[in-house]
Parts: structure tokens; C-alpha cells; sequence
């Protein structure tokens, strides 16, 4: 890499010249400049913060659900569900397991086949910053972008630190998704800026909010959780429900909300597994003098079983009610309609769906048709990963793609 001091209007000019400029040292971009390094290209990855990887950092509640072993295009959201598969058939969860084996990085599978770090997520930024390293990629952090140029040789960008030039360039600088850790939607400025099309953005893996009313309602329920099903048209989760004081939240909320519109209902259907209608029934033949509030909490939380009956406007002992009340009373907690008034946004919303239009993008090496040398991966892309490791793996994967070809 060649670095030299230019005089400029009386001023000092750092210039740096690479094969390769990475913007955003992500999950993405780190994963590009180890493919590019390892190929000898010189690599130079810019980022605005003061710390790599920060989103890896708190992901997975601080031990980073760094993979999903049964990730596959299935678990994808894209306009074209076909474009992910290329990338992720030649990336596959088990190559990233084999680095973090290669490290000794101890991890092991929670749930669903989500891996995780035994001890903690900073344990996969220290060994992207090694392989990094070893692959003789430069990472210049606090540098802040004011400009990116197509030049007859590649892309100049201009920064806080001075100009870069390369002939490839590869943005991975995410999507907009927690704004306080640095998200600032520059990936789709810049493809924008390059004749790129864009599609709309939207907060995806989010809390869902409710009216105030439906909010009240639900007020003394805040902080259950519970095992359930979450549709909306023909797509269903099975994972933890929670209520939250601002409305509906837990890992099967989580993944609805990708698929969920504005003005969408979804349909809860609280422990699935569990036929309540039949439960009740047999519960009022061999003790009709339970309350239903009892006989329901025989598998939900007391709180919710009194919600249940109350909401229903259900009064007396299981003996006096009918069956048509006992199937209300079962309908009301599997196959409860709720309309969502909005969502928590990407103040916490774990990702953005959306983003740049993968037609504008070849499948195999992430390169813009249209502007060669460009490569956009990772968040900003509009491929977006179910809950449970599925977004990192895209990341490695899109990562490893451009980092192959650029
Ligand atoms: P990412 O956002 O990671 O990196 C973009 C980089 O670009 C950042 O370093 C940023 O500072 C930089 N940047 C942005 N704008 C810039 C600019 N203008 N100039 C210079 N640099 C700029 N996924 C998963 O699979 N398992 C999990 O456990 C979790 N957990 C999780 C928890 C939380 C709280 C969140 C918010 C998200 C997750 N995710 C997740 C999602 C996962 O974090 C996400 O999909 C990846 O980080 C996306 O990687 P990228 O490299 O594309 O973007």
C-alpha cells in the first residue's frame, strides 16, 4: 500500500492507495478484507467509530449467535429469494465454524440450532481482527466519509483522515437499524448516488406496539412470557412470546415483524402445543367447582389465565359454564387476532429490511452491474436474515463473496 504526503492548497493530504477499500468494519466488511488479504490484494477498511465489529460486540446478549447450522435460503427475506443462495451454498455455516474452531473459540448451540459463544461475542471481533491482520488488511477507524468518486481507475473517498483510492470498493456499512451505535443508512445514499435502486427500507426483528387502549388492557400482563405460535397470512413462528409495557415482544414476535405490514393483523395461539379447548372440557368434567382462572393455570402464568377469563367476561365455576363459553374462553388464547398499531422502530430493531435492489447486484460476487469494481454486502443489501444467527451468516457469507472477486 502506498501512502504519500500531497501538498494541496498549502495543506497536508494524506493519500492512501489500496487494491481494495472496505467501508464499515462489520460483521461484512471485516469478513471481505480477510477474503481480499488472503488473495493478496492490499485492503484498507474505513469506519467512522472508534471500535470494530460493535454490533457483534452486543449481539446475542453479549455471546454472539454467530451462525445458524440449519441456515439456508429458506430463512431468508429478499424481493428475490433466489439471489442469497449463490453466496451462501460457497460461505456455509460450517466454514465459519471451522475459523472459530481454528481459534479455539469454545461455543455451543442454545436453541434451534444457534450457536453461540460460550464466553463472549468480543471473542469473534478479536479473531476477525486476526485474520485480518494475517491477511494484511489495514483498519482505520474514527475516519469520517465526506465523499466517494468514481475516478478512470477505480473510487476515491474522501475522509476526516485525507483521500483513499483503490480500484474496488466494497460498502458494508449496514443499514439503519440502532441509529445510537453508528447506523446511518449511508450504504443506500451511496448506492443511490451511484444509480443503484433502492428499495424500502423497515425495521425488521422488532417489538410490536399497540394502541393505548389494547396497551391498558394488557398493562398487568407486562413482563409474562409464554411459549406460542405467531401468524400472519401463511407464515408461523413457534418460539417465546413476551408481553413488554409498550406492547408485544419475545423471539416469535421478533420474526413475525419481518413479514408484518403496517395495518396487518397477526393471530397468537398461546402454548400451541397445548389443546386448550380439550383441557377445559375435561377439566370441568372432573372438577366442575375449579374456576376456570384455576383450570387454565394449570399451563399458563396465573396473570394471563385471569386476563383470559376476564377479558372473555367469564364469571362462576367450570360446572356453570357451557361449552360454547369454554371454547371462547380457548379461542381467546389460540387464536387471538391482534392489530398491531406500529412498531418499536430501528431504535431497537435488530435489522432493516429492504435496501439495495439485489437486481442490481451479480449473485456471485456482490459487484453493481452497472458500476464495476463496486461491491455492496452485508445489512445494507436487501437480503435479510430470520432471528437465530441467520443475519451474521449472511453477513460472513456476502462477506466472503465479494472479498473472493474484488
Ligand atoms: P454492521 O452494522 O455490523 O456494520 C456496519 C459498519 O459500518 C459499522 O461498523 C458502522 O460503524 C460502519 N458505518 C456505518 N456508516 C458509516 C459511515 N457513514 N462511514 C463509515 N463507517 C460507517 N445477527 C445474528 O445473526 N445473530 C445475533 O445474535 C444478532 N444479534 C443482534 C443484536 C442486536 C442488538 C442487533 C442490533 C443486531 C443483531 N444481529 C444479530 C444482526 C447483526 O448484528 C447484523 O445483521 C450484522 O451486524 C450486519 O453486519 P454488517 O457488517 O452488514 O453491518
Amino acid at each position: 500500500m502506498e501512502k504519500e504526503d500531497v501538498i494541496l492548497n498549502g495543506e497536508t493530504d494524506l493519500q492512501r492507495k489500496s487494491d481494495v477499500i472496505v467501508i464499515g468494519a462489520g460483521a461484512a466488511g471485516m469478513m471481505a478484507a480477510i477474503g481480499a488479504g488472503k488473495r493478496g490484494r492490499s485492503v484498507v477498511v474505513l469506519d467512522h467509530a472508534r471500535a470494530p465489529g460493535e454490533k457483534i460486540r452486543i449481539s446475542g446478549g453479549g455471546r454472539c449467535n454467530f451462525t445458524n447450522i440449519h441456515a439456508g435460503p429458506k430463512n431468508f427475506l429478499s424481493a428475490n429469494p433466489h439471489f442469497c443462495k449463490s453466496a451462501l451454498a460457497r460461505f456455509t455455516p460450517a466454514d465459519f465454524i471451522a475459523m472459530v474452531d481454528r481459534h479455539g473459540i469454545a461455543w455451543h448451540e442454545k436453541t434451534l440450532g444457534q450457536l453461540f459463544c460460550d464466553d463472549s461475542a468480543k471473542d469473534i471481533i478479536r479473531m476477525l481482527l486476526a485474520e485480518m491482520r494475517m491477511a494484511g488488511a489495514v483498519l482505520d477507524l474514527g475516519t469520517e466519509i465526506s465523499g466517494v468518486e468514481k475516478t478512470e481507475v477505480g473510487f476515491r473517498v474522501s475522509t476526516s483522515e485525507g483521500h483513499y483510492e483503490a480500484s474496488s470498493l466494497i460498502v458494508a456499512a449496514g443499514g439503519k437499524s440502532i441509529p445510537k451505535m453508528g447506523a446511518t443508512g449511508f450504504a443506500y445514499r451511496l448506492a443511490e448516488q451511484f444509480g443503484l435502486p433502492v428499495l424500502e427500507t423497515r425495521p425488521g426483528l422488532v417489538p410490536l406496539t399497540l394502541d393505548p387502549g389494547l396497551l391498558e388492557s394488557i398493562a398487568p400482563l407486562a413482563g409474562i412470557a409464554a411459549p406460542a405460535e405467531i401468524r400472519h397470512g401463511r407464515t408461523a413462528f413457534r418460539e417465546a412470546l413476551l408481553f413488554t409495557h409498550r406492547g408485544l415482544s419475545g423471539p416469535a414476535i421478533l420474526q413475525i415483524s419481518s413479514y408484518w405490514r403496517e395495518g396487518d393483523e397477526i393471530v397468537v395461539a398461546i402454548e400451541p402445543d397445548i389443546d386448550i379447548a380439550a383441557h377445559l372440557k375435561t377439566a370441568k368434567q372432573l372438577n366442575g367447582r375449579q374456576s376456570p382462572q384455576t383450570a387454565l393455570g394449570d399451563f399458563l402464568p396465573k396473570r394471563l389465565a385471569q386476563f383470559l377469563v376476564e377479558r372473555e367476561k367469564i364469571s362462576g365455576n367450570m360446572a356453570d359454564l357451557p361449552d360454547k363459553a369454554l371454547l371462547r374462553l380457548a379461542a381467546g388464547a389460540q387464536n387471538w387476532a391482534v392489530k398491531p398499531s406500529g412498531s418499536e422502530g430501528y431504535r431497537t430493531a435488530e435489522v432493516t429490511l429492504g435496501g439495495i435492489d439485489t437486481a442490481a447486484l451479480d449473485s456471485r460476487s456482490m459487484e453493481a452491474k452497472a458500476v464495476p469494481g463496486l461491491y455492496f454486502i452485508g445489512e445494507c443489501v436487501d437480503v435479510t436474515g430470520w432471528l437465530g444467527g441467520y443475519n451474521f451468516q449472511w453477513a460472513w457469507a456476502s462477506g466472503f463473496a465479494a472479498g473472493e472477486w474484488a
